[in-house]
């Protein structure tokens, strides 16, 4: 008779915004179990205040943690849990600066302890089908890559978390580096950036409004627009439907993906080819590429609990410093008015 499998135990650190929706899924998920949620504010009803602590009453066996505290807490958790050789799923961005996420990735390679970051929109079947079209040529060689993620943030937004007010906590390192992964996971690697930013709508520190501009590896360049204070729909979030906390804006676009012989529009997934010789004269092919439906905060949660039995992780920590790279680039960008080659 085979064994029982035990069940992956998981442990949520910081049971805020994010947090809140992983200790759902997991209680939902038939394949994990909820081990404890560590909080140490008072308002988040949380079983333990620290990992150490949790660890210390919970044990480590068959445990995995999603680290969805603050940016800057993400390093000195993962690394706890790295020390104690349990599994970590690290929230984007993977870390404050590329040497702290370096450090981590360094320190999880060396103990051999599974690390894998939370940029779930890799899991999105929205973002694989686009891959897909892109990678299968039918657009021909990419030239141009339009993006935006223009959504309106309310105040109180800032009023939960005063982080998110001052640098490092703006909309750069919080939706910027979603975008930079979802443009590298379909166009490929990013060589060069240029960037403006613009704080003074909000008044904040940290930036609310970036105009970017993207050189790929391929060749193809892009631009993209960021603002936290843009009353448009033009963002993945409220235009992927996949996060049923936005309404759902069913005609409007985030990214906009043109090569030399068609153009695909995501997520409302709108191809435009031409079936012969490319030609503003000629009249273009329509069609709709089909994508499955499927959440992928869950299919995340699904990948994190095969990455504690033992599968690799899909985005590994040099994978999201590479993101992380790239996103920085833009946050110097704004800062010195230069181009900045990513090395
Ligand atoms: N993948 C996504 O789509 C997504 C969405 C939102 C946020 N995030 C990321 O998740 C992280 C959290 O963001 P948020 O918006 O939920 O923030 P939040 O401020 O709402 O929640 C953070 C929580 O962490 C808690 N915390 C503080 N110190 C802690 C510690 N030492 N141990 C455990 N918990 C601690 C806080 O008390 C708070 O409840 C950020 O890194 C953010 O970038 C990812």
């Amino acid at each position: 008779m085979p064994l029982p499998r035990t069940l992956p135990r998981i442990v949520v650190a910081g049971a805020g915004l994010i947090g809140r929706r992983h200790v759902e899924l997991v209680r939902q998920s038939p394949e994990c179990e909820l081990a404890a949620v560590v909080d140490p504010a008072p308002a988040a009803a949380s079983d333990h205040d620290s990992i150490g602590e949790c660890f210390a009453a919970e044990g480590t066996d068959g445990v995995g943690v999603i680290v969805a505290a603050p940016n800057r807490l993400h390093v000195p958790i993962a690394l706890e849990c790295v020390e104690r050789g349990v599994p970590v799923l690290v929230e984007k961005p993977i870390a404050d600066t590329v040497e702290d996420a370096q450090r981590l990735v360094d320190a999880a390679e060396e103990a051999g302890v599974p690390l894998l970051v939370g940029h779930h929109r890799r899991y999105s079947p929205l973002l694989e089908a686009a891959a897909r079209t892109v990678a299968a040529g039918t657009l021909g060689r990419v030239v141009a890559v339009q993006g935006s993620a223009l959504f309106s943030k309310p105040d109180d937004y800032f009023d939960a978390a005063p982080w998110r007010r001052e640098p490092g906590g703006g909309p750069i390192l919080i939706n910027m580096v979603h975008e930079v992964d979802d443009l590298r996971a379909v166009c490929g690697e990013i060589l060069a950036v240029q960037a403006m930013a613009a704080n003074g709508t909000r008044g904040h520190a940290v930036e609310d409004t970036v105009a970017v501009v993207l050189r790929f590896a391929s060749g193809a360049l892009g631009t993209f627009l960021l603002s936290d204070t843009a009353a448009a729909p033009f963002s993945w979030e409220l235009t992927s439907a996949e996060n049923a906390a936005y309404p759902h804006q069913p005609d409007a676009d985030c990214y906009v993906i043109a090569g030399t012989r068609g153009s695909l529009r995501v997520p409302t997934m709108r191809l435009t080819t031409y079936p012969g010789a490319p030609s503003w004269w000629e009249p273009f092919e329509a069609a709709v590429v089909e994508v499955e439906d499927a959440d992928p905060l869950a299919r995340q949660l699904a990948h994190f609990c095969d990455v504690i039995r033992g599968a690799a992780p899909r985005v590994t920590g040099r994978d999201a410093v590479e993101t992380l790279r790239v996103t920085l680039a833009i946050a110097e960008a704004c800062r010195t008015g230069e181009l900045v080659e990513i090395s």
